[in-house]
């Protein structure tokens, strides 16, 4: 099959692109199939499970049958080859280590990979080993990847032959974070960020400690006090402050099913009097009306709204707020995003599009 088809489901005068995802029976997974059925500029060719394998995408997701190509289309034994001849993108929703195994034949092959583990996310070997506890599989890979944060890395995404998607609990803490550093508004030493995330966060596998009865009605911190998605969260706040950044995470695990919700509690770069909160309060507005005012998936609440994971699961969007405390002298920033989508597939399709020359937003709204 060639790389490229013509299809009358894209917008006129364009190709469709020809699409892979490997791992695509998982919850990111499934969540890349359900975007990539429907947009305008991509044809899913090919879907891959171990466990699955020889059952179409609408046996294994009914939500989809009605999809005629999900009733066509059946997952297979992943195959590299067979991959690279089926797709330009392909897609991994893969666990950390066995993405990097298929990563590197695909580009050699000449396809361009979209990977949503960790494997491509740091720039240092060192830093990989040191959170994930192993050696990094293919270490020279490492300065050829681009980190997916669209907000963030727009430019570089877009020659791109492998990027390398962040994780959820990144994307909830850079976003509001990053734009507040490189204005020098806060202190990049005092940062502390507490997550609340659904249980999708840790994959559809059988594990006893997200068994139904274990979770539900329960609420725990978990990864205390070196959860590994510090590893990218301090390697990006450091490029954004210039400046070495270490900072306190607590992540816990809430009986919900998707969405996370950070609260960021930060320093103001220069102790606040209570008279100067109004005039901090105006540079902060005015920093996050310039990062985001025209970004289509940030959306900086007004007046009392607070972010609420309700309003987002099942959309690309992360919701911010902020309130200035004058009692304490603190900048609080609370953000709020689907794991799954802006945490995940949402977002990879959104550097699929810049990757593509496709509207930014192409299947994403
Ligand atoms: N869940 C989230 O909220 C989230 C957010 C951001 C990033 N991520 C990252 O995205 C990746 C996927 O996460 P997930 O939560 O979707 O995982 P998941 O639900 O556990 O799914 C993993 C997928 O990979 C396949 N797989 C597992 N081991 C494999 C192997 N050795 N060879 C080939 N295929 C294999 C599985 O299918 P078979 O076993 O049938 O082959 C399945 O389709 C992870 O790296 C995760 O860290 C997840």
């Amino acid at each position: 099959m060639s790389p490229i088809t013509q299809s009358t489901g894209a917008p006129a005068g364009t190709a469709q692109v020809n699409v892979a995802i490997v791992g695509a029976s998982g919850y990111s997974g499934e969540e890349l199939v359900r975007l990539l059925l429907h947009h305008p500029s991509a044809r899913l060719t090919a879907v891959t499970s171990r466990q699955q394998a020889g059952q179409t995408v609408a046996q294994v997701f009914p939500r989809f049958a009605s999809h005629s190509l999900a009733r066509g289309l059946r997952f297979s034994e992943p195959n590299l080859e067979l991959l690279a001849r089926q797709a330009r993108v392909v897609f991994l929703a893969l666990p950390h280590g066995v993405a990097a195994e298929f990563a590197v034949p695909l580009l050699q092959a000449g396809c361009q990979v979209i990977d949503l583990s960790a494997d491509f996310r740091l720039r240092s070997a060192a830093v990989y080993r040191e959170f994930y506890a192993h050696e990094h599989p293919a270490p020279d890979l490492l300065a050829k990847a681009v980190y997916g944060l669209p907000e963030a890395y727009r430019d570089a995404i877009r020659g791109a032959s492998l990027v390398a998607s962040p994780g959820c609990y990144p994307t909830s803490i850079l976003l509001p974070t990053l734009p507040l550093l490189r204005a020098g508004l806060v202190q990049p030493g005092r940062i502390i960020a507490n997550s609340l995330s659904g249980v999708s966060g840790a994959g559809r596998k059988a594990e006893l400690d997200y068994l139904f009865v274990e979770c539900n009605e329960s609420v725990r911190p978990y990864g205390v006090p070196k959860h590994r998605h510090l590893s990218e969260i301090e390697q990006e706040l450091t490029l954004a402050a210039g400046r070495p950044v270490v900072i306190q995470f607590t992540p816990h695990l809430i009986p919900v099913n998707r969405g996370i919700l950070t609260t960021l509690c930060l320093e103001p770069a220069h102790p606040l009097p209570g008279t100067e909160a109004a005039a901090f309060s105006e540079q902060v507005d005015a920093c996050y009306r310039a990062a985001y005012g025209a970004e289509p998936f940030v959306r900086v609440l007004e007046g009392k709204a607070l972010p609420d994971t309700k309003n987002v699961v099942g959309t690309n969007v992360l919701e911010l707020a902020w309130r200035v405390d004058a009692r304490t002298g603190r900048l609080l920033v609370m953000s709020a995003v689907d794991n799954i989508v802006k945490g995940a597939s949402g977002q990879a399709v959104q550097a699929f599009n810049i990757l593509c020359g496709f509207p930014e937003t192409a299947g994403l709204l």
